[in-house]
């Protein structure tokens, strides 16, 4: 049985086998054992008398062991049970002195460059089986509503999206490039006789899909060369992207907020350990700072975010209390907002999630020139049926919007983004046989998986992230 079993329903008496790694290993009696199924550990009281020198010396921090023996109540403090064992193998050695993971606390920056190790610290595990949890849990969302799941392919041929820079996909010898008379690679003799590249996104695909299945959503890896270093941004992460036939903007926020208060309350019911571990650690990370600068406490926020509406508004309210917002004024945003058109940056819209409105707002209406060419036109000839939601303490968590299914404004716009329509038939031919009106967004996975941990770095809730000059492991 794994510890997590064992503790749910501990049975005073029993004879369990458990299998785990050394945590720590005190007074050469007590040793914290861990499997990973939660984060809790189970005490294992060795026989001093009984076991061998040779096996006491072997029980280390971080080795692998079988331990068999009797659950009784604990004696000491700190745990209700314990297993009180009558043997004890060492599976696989550690060696403890040249093991990295100390029981001490180390800096998250340090376990970013032992990935491999990570996951055995308490943090990362709790982080890890949270992720597990939220992904779990948009799957069982989108099921229980009768959304069918598309993978939409990872390598693609078409790079109108336009949501960021690609990576190419190539079998092209790098250093013998084959080239056209005029000079160019010549990518008909590369692998798919056409040049290729990771998606962006699977939104297009899904398009396809609903236009025949009504609900759909994609869930799957995205790659962006962008070379933004920050703490929001990967270059390979993971996107959830609905899309719904016969359904407009308000629907689409609907679906959304839904989703997203779905997921934040399945986490708080099953990952309650872990959730209250990782509010503690915040709590504790957050001491140090000034009153004012402390982020809100983890359950607290998470909490806050299920039981309120979040706030719709238009892009253009917005800008109107942006450019009247004290910062703005006092020139504080590194980029100042001089009139409606601008595009947000993350800190205008954490502006307007944590000291505006201090709750999540969905942003409607953006001008045209800021945003793809699939979305829907308004009336007003300026502003498209587009929504990003944003997140305290992470700017936009969710973009989407209603998709334009008129063909004549479809072509009209791609045809004023130079986005070449001999690429685009198969996706127009939606919008010629048996077009509808149609919305969808994307999630950002990791960026949710942020939001409910309470971690402040994109780059500690993936198991081994991709960002500019990294993908060692
Ligand atoms: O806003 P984006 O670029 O939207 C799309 O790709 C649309 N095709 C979605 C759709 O309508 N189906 O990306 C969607 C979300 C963002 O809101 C953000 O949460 C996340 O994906 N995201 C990233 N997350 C981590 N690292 C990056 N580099 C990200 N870029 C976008
Ligand atoms: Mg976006």
């Amino acid at each position: 049985m794994t510890i997590k079993e064992i503790l749910a329903k501990p049975s005073i008496g029993a004879d369990y086998t458990i299998e785990g790694w050394v945590r720590t290993f005190r007074g050469n009696q007590f040793c914290a054992i861990s499997d990973g199924t939660t984060i809790k550990t189970l005490q294992v009281v060795v026989d001093r008398d009984t076991t061998d020198e040779s096996v006491l010396n072997r029980i280390k921090t971080g080795a692998a062991v079988v331990a068999k023996g009797t659950l009784i109540e604990s004696q000491g403090a700190g745990q209700a049970v314990e297993l009180q064992a009558n043997s004890i193998e060492i599976v696989g050695d550690s060696d403890a002195s040249s093991y990295p993971l100390q029981p001490k606390k180390h800096s998250l920056e340090f376990l970013r460059e032992i990935a491999h190790l990570r996951f055995r610290t308490n943090t990362f595990g709790a982080i890890f089986r949270v992720r597990h949890a939220v992904s779990y849990a948009i799957h069982k969302f989108f099921n229980d509503k009768g959304f069918f799941y598309i993978h939409s392919p990872i390598i693609t041929g078409s790079d109108a999206e336009g949501a960021g820079e690609m990576f190419q996909v190539t079998t092209l010898d790098l250093n013998d490039v084959p080239k056209t008379e005029e000079g160019q690679v010549n990518y008909k003799e590369d692998f798919f006789n056409k040049s290729t590249n990771l998606t962006v996104s699977g939104q297009l695909e899904a398009e396809l899909a609903a236009l025949a299945l009504t609900k759909v959503y994609t869930f799957g890896p995205t790659f962006r060369a962008e070379n933004s270093n920050t703490s929001r941004h990967l270059a390979e992460f993971w996107m959830i992207e609905p899309e719904v036939a016969f359904s407009d903007i308000h629907d689409n926020m609907d679906l959304a907020e839904d989703m997203l208060k779905y997921v934040i309350s399945y986490c708080l019911e099953h990952c309650k350990d872990d959730i209250e571990f990782l509010h503690k650690r915040l709590e504790n990370e957050e001491k140090s700072k000034p009153q004012a600068q402390r982020a809100p406490a983890l359950i607290d926020k998470l909490k806050f975010c299920i039981e309120n509406d979040f706030e719709r508004v238009t892009y253009s309210e917005a800008i109107k209390i942006l450019m009247n917002s004290k910062p703005n004024k006092k020139k504080k945003f590194q980029f100042v907002i001089e009139e409606w058109g601008a595009d947000l940056q993350s800190e205008h819209e954490r502006y307007l999630v944590e000291k505006h409105f201090k709750k999540p707002v969905i942003l409607i209406d953006y001008p045209k020139e800021i945003k793809s060419f699939y979305m829907r036109q308004n009336d007003d000839g300026k502003t498209v049926a587009a929504m990003d939601i944003l997140f305290p303490g992470i700017g936009e968590i969710v973009g989407g919007s209603q998709r334009e299914e008129r063909l004549d404004k479809l072509e009209q716009r791609m045809e004023e983004m130079h986005i070449p329509k001999e690429e685009m038939e198969w996706f127009l031919d939606t919008r010629r046989y048996g077009t509808c009106p149609h919305a969808g967004y994307g999630l950002g996975f990791e960026r949710l998986v942020l939001f409910i941990t309470g971690m402040s770095n994109i780059r500690d809730v993936i198991p081994f992230p991709r960002t500019p000059g990294n993908a060692s492991i």
